[in-house]
C-alpha cells in the first residue's frame, strides 16, 4: 500500500479527511506519519487517535536562515525514515526551502484555500469571469476584502515558487451575503475535505494534473 506523510500547522480537519478516507478505503493509501512545527497543532492528537505516528518538531527561529535550513534538513530526514510515496501539506504554513523540495521531487502536494491557475499567472479563469489570483496565507480574508463573487480551493503540486505548481484539482465556492472569514473558510474547508483525498489518490496514481 502507498504511504503518505502529512505536514500540518492547524486544526487538522484536512488530515482527518485523509484519515477517514484511508479508513473507509475511499483512499487506497496509509498515512504513515504526521509532522507539525507547532506542539499545539490539532492534527497531532488526530493522528495519535488514529494510531498514526505524530511528530512535533518545533522551529526555534523562523527568520534565521541557518536555523531554517537545519530545520528543513531534519524534517526531510524524519520523513525519509517513513518512506513516503507522497508528502501532503494539509494546512502547513511554513514555506519549504529548495533543499527540502529537492529531497522529494514531484512528490509534494498542497491544499490552498483559493483558486489557483496552473503556473505563475496573476489571473485565474472562473465561472464568474477572470479574477486576480490569491496566494499566501490570508486568501480567505482577501477574497472577502476584494468583494469577489466566488473563491474556491485548489490542490496542486508544490514547486519552488510558492502557490504556483501544477493544479491537480480545483473547484469554486460561492461567497454569500453576510459571509465572515469564519463562515467562508468553513465552506471552503468542506470542499477541501472532498477534494484532498481524491487529489491524493490521483497524485499517487501518477496523474500530473487536470485540464481546466
Ligand atoms: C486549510 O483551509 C488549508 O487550505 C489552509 O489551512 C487550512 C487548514 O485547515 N492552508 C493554507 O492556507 C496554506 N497556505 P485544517 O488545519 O483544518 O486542515
Amino acid at each position: 500500500m502507498k504511504r503518505i506523510a502529512v505536514l500540518a500547522s492547524g486544526s487538522g480537519t484536512n488530515l482527518q479527511a485523509l484519515l477517514d478516507a484511508s479508513c473507509t478505503g475511499a483512499l487506497n493509501a496509509e498515512i504513515a506519519v504526521v509532522v507539525s512545527h507547532r506542539g499545539d497543532c490539532g492534527a497531532l492528537p488526530r493522528a495519535l487517535a488514529a494510531g498514526v505516528a505524530a511528530v512535533s518538531l518545533p522551529l526555534a527561529d523562523l527568520r534565521d536562515p541557518a536555523v531554517r535550513a537545519a530545520y528543513d534538513r531534519q524534517l526531510a530526514d524524519i520523513l525519509t525514515v517513513f518512506a513516503p510515496d507522497l508528502i501532503v501539506l494539509a494546512g502547513w504554513m511554513l514555506i519549504l526551502s529548495p533543499l527540502f523540495l529537492d529531497r522529494f521531487p514531484g512528490r509534494i502536494i498542497n491544499v490552498h484555500p483559493a483558486l489557483l491557475p496552473d503556473g505563475v499567472g496573476a489571473e485565474v479563469f472562473t465561472s464568474q469571469g477572470t479574477l486576480p489570483v490569491l496566494r499566501g496565507p490570508r486568501t480567505v480574508r482577501d477574497a472577502l476584502r476584494h468583494g469577489f463573487p466566488i473563491t474556491g480551493a485548489t490542490v496542486h503540486y508544490v514547486t519552488i515558487t510558492v502557490d504556483t505548481g501544477p493544479v491537480i484539482l480545483r473547484e469554486e465556492v460561492p461567497i454569500l451575503a453576510g459571509d465572515t472569514e469564519q463562515t467562508l473558510h468553513e465552506r471552503i474547508k468542506r470542499l477541501e475535505h472532498r477534494l484532498l483525498p481524491r487529489a491524493v489518490g490521483m497524485a499517487l496514481a501518477g496523474v500530473p494534473g487536470e485540464e481546466h
